[in-house]
């Protein structure tokens, strides 16, 4: 029998039998639609408790530290996969064989490439322009680009999308690093890996040649992977709402993009590094955490903490590894900001403010690190998590759209401002 939960009011008012749904795993949810035709909504500011849609792509448990994409666990997929096949994997729900991997990966090279009039989209920007204002502007650009012929309604049309999508924004990037620097473009070669790709187009220049380092290639590829999807986050929920109404894609996942941009999201890993930076010496750890701690100083320890992990992140163990594997290939590990973070670690770690509100260092912590060793600077971080986020955007759209049942998004909300009053002419109003 379904289990339901009875809503009792303490006026005496007629009370509403809701039903309980359970999903594969996680906590089971009230389904409250029927209560707008009994006169109530629900108010719950940060969606903390509130489940927005159905979703077979990713599960968290953040209390366990558990991270599935498509029901297999995020360790079997960063040691055993790769950012392609789990791009293939979020968007179909089921693993490539070996040929439709290869045609997955041909679609992807051949999408790679951006229209030639995009060139001058980046050269509107003035040069110092934030990289990720270049991601969000030219990634919105594209829907000018690409409007007509978008049936979204049609499966093979939002696979088009997709592809484009996952394909173009590693040139994009790239070239907002680029624009920055004042380095010409560079074009994408398509015998190269993706991760190997974005290493030639963010490093290469026309002047000598560029040979992509297979162990930072392969790190590159696990961020990638790690970062692809994190079910409804803000982002991926921006990307829906947007979504929702039958907006296009591009500009969807562009508005995706802006809200990744946040330090509380996205911009964490830049946050993080930046701290670090201001922190400059180990000694002045301790000031740090207490800052960290004071209710009344707003500071908060960037990279620590997550809103669903209540255990250690599975993605921060797997990218933990992964830096001193990029830091070794570096020869860094001695390198003094790395070991100022590694003691800033140790110390949270053990401090009994982040122990009883179980903060641990996130993926954020350990992403800036890596890139920054790899010589991407701290400003490209939020564009590397976008750029590894957009096979997530794009899964969570499209599953949005395959569903029949699907409906604009329209939160209700919680009126507190002035009861009716009348317009009061200005010769009116006083001094
Ligand atoms: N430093 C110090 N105190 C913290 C921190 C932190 N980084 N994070 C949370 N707290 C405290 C917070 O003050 C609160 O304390 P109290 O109970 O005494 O009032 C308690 O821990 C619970 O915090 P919360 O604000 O209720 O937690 P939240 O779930 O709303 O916030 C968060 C999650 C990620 C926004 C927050 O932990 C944070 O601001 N972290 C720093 C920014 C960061 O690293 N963000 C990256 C998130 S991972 C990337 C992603 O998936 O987008």
């Amino acid at each position: 029998m379904k289990k339901t939960v009875t809503l009792t009011f303490s006026d005496g008012s007629p009370s509403i039998e809701l039903p309980i749904e359970q999903g594969t795993y996680g906590k089971p949810v009230i389904d409250i639609r029927t209560l707008g035709a009994h006169g109530y909504f629900t108010h719950d500011p940060g969606f903390t408790a509130t489940s927005s849609c159905t979703s077979d792509i990713t599960y968290i448990d953040g209390d366990e530290g558990l991270l599935y994409y498509r029901g297999y666990p995020i360790e079997q997929l960063a040691y055993q996969s790769d950012y392609m096949e789990v791009s293939y994997l979020l968007l179909h729900g089921e693993l490539p064989t070996a040929v439709q991997k290869t045609a997955f990966e041909e679609s992807i090279r051949h999408h790679s490439l951006l229209h030639d009039q995009m060139e001058n989209v980046f050269r509107g920007f003035r040069r110092s322009a934030h990289p990720m204002a270049v991601m969000i502007g030219v990634t919105g650009a594209m829907s000018a680009f690409y409007h007509e012929g978008n049936d979204l309604f049609d499966p093979k049309h939002r696979e088009i999308v997709a592809h484009r999508l996952i394909a173009k924004v590693p040139t994009v990037a790239t070239w907002a690093y680029k624009f920055n620097e004042g380095q010409p473009f560079v074009y994408p070669q398509n015998h190269l890996s993706y991760a190997e790709n974005f290493l030639h187009m963010m490093f290469s220049t026309p002047c000598e040649p560029y040979v992509p380092n297979p162990v930072l290639a392969r790190a590159l590829d696990r961020i990638f992977l790690l970062h692809a999807d994190h079910e409804q986050n803000a982002s991926a929920s921006t990307v829906r709402l947007a979504g929702s109404s039958g907006a296009n894609p591009y500009a969807c996942v562009a508005a995706g993009m802006a809200s990744l941009w946040g330090p509380l999201h996205g911009g964490a890993n830049e946050a993080v590094l930046k701290m670090l930076d201001d922190m400059g010496d180990v000694s002045r750890i301790p000031e740090y955490i207490k800052r960290a701690k004071d209710k009344s100083d707003g500071f908060r320890l960037m990279g620590f903490g997550h809103r669903v992990y209540k255990n250690m992140d599975p993605r921060a163990r797997i990218i933990r590894e992964t830096c001193y594997e990029v830091l070794d290939e570096l020869d860094l590990r001695d390198d003094p900001q790395f070991k100022m973070a590694m003691e800033l670690e140790r110390i949270a770690l053990e401090d009994d403010y982040f122990i009883s509100r179980k903060l641990y260092p996130n993926v954020d912590f350990y992403s800036g690190i890596i890139f920054r060793a790899m010589g991407i600077p701290p400003s490209m971080f939020t564009v590397m998590f976008a750029l590894a986020r957009t096979s997530g955007w794009v899964a969570q759209w499209n599953e949005m759209l395959s569903d029949p049942a699907h409906k604009i998004g329209r939160p209700r909300q919680l009126y507190t401002g002035p009861e009716r009053r009348e317009y009061v002419p200005m010769d009116q109003r006083g001094a």
